[in-house]
């Protein structure tokens, strides 16, 4: 059952949920707010969305906060999600960086893991002697749900169709028993990822060698502009001149001032 939620505390979710996360609902989503947060009053005993709210605002832990960004945000991903930024990666990215054999990315909205790992199989797979290289990945998202599950490094078997099934093999390994099914990451792949709790709207990120690549895809488009403009801002400063950042392919820069030059549609460099 879904609980009713009324205008005015609809408004208070949205505004909540904006400041803190960037995440703009619009007026459209009331209904779509009260069927994600309904089995959470239910399971905290609460009648109203007012009382749910209360509780959100008052815990001094913001765990439920937390837990309330983990209920609104769409966490829909995919391993090789948007090729073409894996083929830049392998063609442009690595020949470039072959001398240093230093990579550091970060995948900033990263979900659930595909992404991060998908890039980590792309450096293994197409770097000349990738045990020569270090390779680092920041993996960050909002949600401490979807971390948790990109940490644990385990898929079901159909999450891998788009994943070549030799490809698949070198870097995951198959389960067998109670776990046949389902494919757990290798150590040497785990290895070069760190996972992170980063909000996007935090003024300044733990990061302190210059990136070559930033992924932020997929998430923008739920951003207004001027939310947009001071994130595209703030990750130029992060990258190395000369280096990219990437987004997602239904997203676009074209109204957001920047001084990227714009690659491709998706693919934007850092001026040297
Ligand atoms: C649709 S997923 C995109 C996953 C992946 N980048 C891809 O393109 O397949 C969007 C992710 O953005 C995260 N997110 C939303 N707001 C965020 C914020 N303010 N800071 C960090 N991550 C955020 C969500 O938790 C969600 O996991």
């Amino acid at each position: 059952m879904v609980y009713a939620i009324s205008t005015e505390e609809y408004q208070q979710f949205r505004r909540l949920i904006y400041d803190e996360s960037g995440i703009e609902l619009g007026d459209q989503k009331q209904t779509l707010v009260a069927s994600r947060l309904s089995n959470r009053l239910r399971e905290l005993g609460l009648k109203t969305f007012s009382d749910y709210y209360g509780q959100v605002v008052e815990d001094p832990s913001r765990e439920e906060f937390t837990r309330l960004l983990d209920l609104i945000s769409t966490n829909k991903t995919d391993f090789f999600r948007e090729p073409k930024h894996f083929e830049f990666l392998r063609d442009r990215i690595l020949p470039e960086l072959a001398q240093e054999k230093r990579v550091r990315i970060w995948s900033s909205a990263c979900s659930t893991g595909e992404e991060p790992y998908t890039i980590a199989m792309t450096l293994f797979e197409h770097a000349r002697n990738p045990d020569q290289w270090d390779f680092k990945i920041l993996a960050s998202d909002l949600s401490t749900r979807v971390l948790a599950k990109a940490a644990a490094g385990t898929y079901g078997e159909d999450r891998f169709r788009d994943v070549p099934p030799e490809v698949l093999r070198r870097h995951f390994l198959r389960g067998r028993g109670n776990s046949a099914g389902f494919f757990k990451v290798k150590p040497h792949l785990a290895a070069v990822i760190q996972f992170r709790r980063l909000n996007l709207m935090d003024s300044e990120f733990p990061i302190k060698s210059p990136l070559d690549l930033i992924f932020c895809r997929n998430v923008m488009i739920y951003f207004d502009r001027p939310t947009q403009e001071t994130l595209v801002n703030k990750f130029h400063r992060y990258l190395k001149p000369g280096k990219y950042l990437f987004i997602g392919h239904s997203e676009s820069l074209q109204w957001v001032n920047h001084t990227f030059k714009s690659l491709a549609p998706t693919i934007y460099q850092k001026e040297c």
